[in-house]
């Protein structure tokens, strides 16, 4: 059989083993919980720099990256992808290191102030020019938290209105530049990406495949739905889906699984971040399905991304069965509060089989 064939039956799917182009593993005892169901599943992830302090130099990437190979346990072999925090004054000579380095692999955009741990982020572009341009010319990737935080602007139009006011004339600026429109979740953003050069690539993540922003307010609000960028409404999940199953390679996988203690999200002010690690290609698997598109998920989750990135193809592979497994209502995660994945007490219809 075709090694680039997926073997998939009505019971079992047989794929390349894939990687997650966006993870968050956190840090200390927090990073020795969750870090066990990526490795599972995935052989290599690109791993986000929004530490408290964040990962703003190689040096501090390095020390990172020691830790998460510390911490990773027997079995399968996993290799992080390590990415810097992007502020008002990286220098471009960090550029430079980062690529001598062989470590580092992008660089993240958070704009100050958009999601968790991003109070250190970008509060102007213009700022960051000589870095861009090093990173341009250097080929080393822009990975984008694509929304505005601008207060005035509605949560659900601040992506397109960063595709508008940041984006667009960032691209301008520098035509070359590889980014990633990290967790895409407009018909707005699938557009731009797909009208983009190669160079413009996007991430999606399983809960914006499934989920549409009814989920927040099922029945009562729902801390466990809330993420950021925010679930959007219906036929933006329609757009993610029809891109992500469509065989387009600047669409590929990247879970943002992102860990909180359980009294951060259950909270007057909850947290940001859905927990889909544990379940981290199967959530993917149930999307596919729902779409009839069960045959295009080794290229989205185990081809496009190495391909952007430069990077070879995995070579083992992952077995799939269909066998529905109920999530734990809680996950350990730090000494004294748990983490509540996504499906919490209820079924994910696909297994992972153990690895051969
Ligand atoms: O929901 C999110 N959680 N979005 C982000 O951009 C950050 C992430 C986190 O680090 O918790
Ligand atoms: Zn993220």
């Amino acid at each position: 059989m075709d090694e680039a064939t997926p073997i998939l039956t009505a019971e079992r799917l047989t794929l390349t083993r894939p990687d997650d182009w966006h993870l968050h593993l956190r840090d200390g005892e927090a990073l020795k919980a969750v870090l066990p169901d990526t490795v599972k599943r995935f052989a290599r992830a690109i791993v986000m720099p929004n530490l408290k302090p964040p990962v703003t130099t190689v040096t501090q990437a390095a020390a990172y990256r020691q830790r998460i190979l510390a911490a990773v346990p027997p079995g399968p072999t996993f290799t992080p992808l390590m990415t810097l925090y992007l502020t008002d004054d990286l220098p471009a000579d960090e550029i430079e290191r980062a690529i001598d380095s062989g470590i580092i692999h992008a660089v993240k955009l958070y704009p100050a102030g958009a999601t968790t741990n991003s109070a250190a982020g970008v509060t102007d572009l213009k700022k960051c020019s000589a870095t861009l341009a090093r990173m341009e010319r250097l080929g080393l990737p822009l990975l984008v938290h694509g929304e505005v935080t601008d207060p005035a602007v509605d949560i659900f139009d601040r992506e397109a209105v960063f595709i508008e006011r940041v984006l667009t004339p960032l691209l301008k600026d520098f035509p070359a530049l590889k980014v990633v429109l990290e967790h895409v979740t407009t018909q707005d953003g699938v557009e731009f990406v797909k009208a983009c050069g190669a160079n413009v690539a996007a991430t999606i993540t399983a809960h914006h495949l499934l989920l549409n922003r009814n989920a927040i307010f099922a029945g009562g609000i729902r801390p466990h739905h809330y993420c950021l960028p925010v679930l959007k409404r219906e036929t933006h999940r329609q757009a993610l889906l029809t891109a992500a199953t469509s065989g387009n390679p600047k669409f590929f996988l990247g879970t943002d699984s992102a860990p909180h203690a359980r009294r951060t999200k259950e909270a007057a002010c909850g947290c940001a971040g859905c927990y889909t690690a544990h379940a981290g290609i199967e959530l993917y698997a149930e999307a596919f399905e729902q779409a009839g598109a069960l045959d295009r998920l080794e290229g989205f989750a185990s081809h496009f991304g190495a391909d952007f990135y430069a990077l070879p193809r995995n070579t083992e592979q992952i077995t799939l069965v269909r066998a529905a497994w109920r999530v734990p209502d809680e996950l350990p995660y730090l000494a004294d509060d748990v983490l509540v994945p996504l499906r919490a007490g209820a079924t994910v219809g696909w297994k992972l089989e153990d690895m051969q």
